[in-house]
């Protein structure tokens, strides 16, 4: 029995196979019906770990065939040939186009969708694995993949690319940019409120963070980038944890007395260490003080977030006073201000937190009450409330 024939059996034998003009996906038996097999080869390329691609011709009668798991490898393994640089040249010239994917989660998946590219006729899907490497999960012949390995309150990255069956080899195009989806379980018809922390991180910022996880709950953490390089764990540390990092300048600087140079300047030394750990700048702001002057507007480049609930945390550090001050004015849709750098602000949280949760609350980051109050942020502009538009 040849090699591709016996690998085609023994997919079929599991009731997975799944056919398209050029190649064997593997799919559930429920979801696609093949009828008969005609012809079937594979290509097993020496150093390849395991045959990657199959040819077989399909019978009417199967239907959509999708997408489908294949085994996860790492992208290297893909390489099937030595080319020369002439095969090279050739290869440029047939390349397919690159994916620009969007992707959103619906319906406890994520629903990737690009449009058709030049030359493509499969699609391989790769997801950044928990190591920080994009590993190939799929392929399809569609314009559009369905994940369903996703857990509420993770963050997930793809990239696509399109491949073609050439003459001798496959023809395989650049991988898209990374599409991030953000699988949250928020419910945009409950309240929410952004509870943020400026100032840190400081000596109670994991512990703050540990009463958010434990009430599944996120926060922002408008960080000082000072304090970042002094503390550099608490930021990762929060951020794990699903809370949004935002930026509160370099040196706690009032910003409206800042030529655009140096506020620029604020704001680039606090981004460099703030992508070091969350592997991209901060999309926040708050400006300290609350100051704002023409030029901040112009040179911050970030959407500015300011409060709609203040708890003169800084001032009273007093616990119940902090606690009042959010409990006895708290609505949906404020964000609230307090400083994670103050021992009664700590104890204040681990209460506030928890009674929020049982009045109902959905503790969310600002970035996500923006998304779900509809409210597309932009840079220079502030913001106070993030109330429901009417
Ligand atoms: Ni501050």
């Amino acid at each position: 029995m040849n090699e591709g024939i016996r690998k085609g059996l023994v997919i079929a034998a599991f009731g997975m196979l799944v056919v398209s003009n050029h190649v064997v996906y593997a799919k559930q038996a429920s979801e696609v019906r093949v009828t008969e097999v005609t012809t079937q080869t594979v290509n097993a390329q020496p150093g390849s770990t395991e045959a990657t691609t199959q040819t077989v011709n399909a019978q009417p009668g199967s239907t959509e065939a999708t997408t489908q798991t294949v085994n996860a490898q790492p992208d290297s393994t893909e390489v099937m040939t030595t080319e020369t640089a002439t095969a090279n040249q050739q290869i440029a010239q047939e390349k397919p186009g690159t994916p620009v994917v969007t992707g959103e989660y619906n319906r406890k998946k994520v629903q990737l969708t690009w449009e058709v590219v030049d030359k493509a006729q499969i699609y391989y899907i790769f997801k950044k694995n928990a190591e920080g490497k994009f590993i190939k999960i799929a392929e399809t012949d569609q314009t559009c993949y369905k994940d369903k390995a996703v857990e509420k309150g993770n963050d997930y990255y793809y990239k696509v690319r399109a491949v073609y069956q050439g003459t001798d080899r496959l023809i395989k195009g650049n991988r898209s940019k990374v599409c991030k989806v953000a699988v949250d379980n928020i419910d945009p018809n409950k309240k929410m409120v952004a509870l943020t922390f400026d100032d840190g991180p400081g000596k109670y910022t994991k512990t703050i963070v540990d009463c958010l996880k434990e009430n599944d709950a996120k926060a922002t953490f408008f960080v000082v980038g000072r304090s970042v390089n002094a503390n550099p764990g608490a930021v990762r540390y929060a951020y794990k944890a699903g809370c949004e990092i935002g930026s509160h300048s370099y040196n706690h600087s009032n910003l409206a007395n800042l030529s655009a140079k140096d506020v620029k300047k604020e704001m680039s030394d606090t981004d460099k260490l703030i992508k070091k750990i969350t592997g991209s700048k901060a999309t926040l702001m708050r400006p300290p003080y609350g100051s704002i002057g023409d030029i901040t507007k112009k040179n911050v480049g970030k959407p500015m977030i300011l409060w709609s609930i203040d708890t003169l945390d800084w001032k009273t550090r007093d616990t119940k006073k902090t606690i009042d001050a959010v409990m006895k004015n708290v609505k949906d849709g404020d964000i609230v201000l307090m400083h994670d750098i103050h021992e009664p602000t700590k104890d204040a949280a681990l209460q506030i937190i928890p009674k929020l949760k049982k009045q109902g609350y959905q503790l969310v980051t600002v970035s996500e009450l923006a998304k779900y109050r509809g409210y597309n942020l932009e840079k220079g502009v502030s913001y106070r409330t993030m109330y429901k538009k009417k």
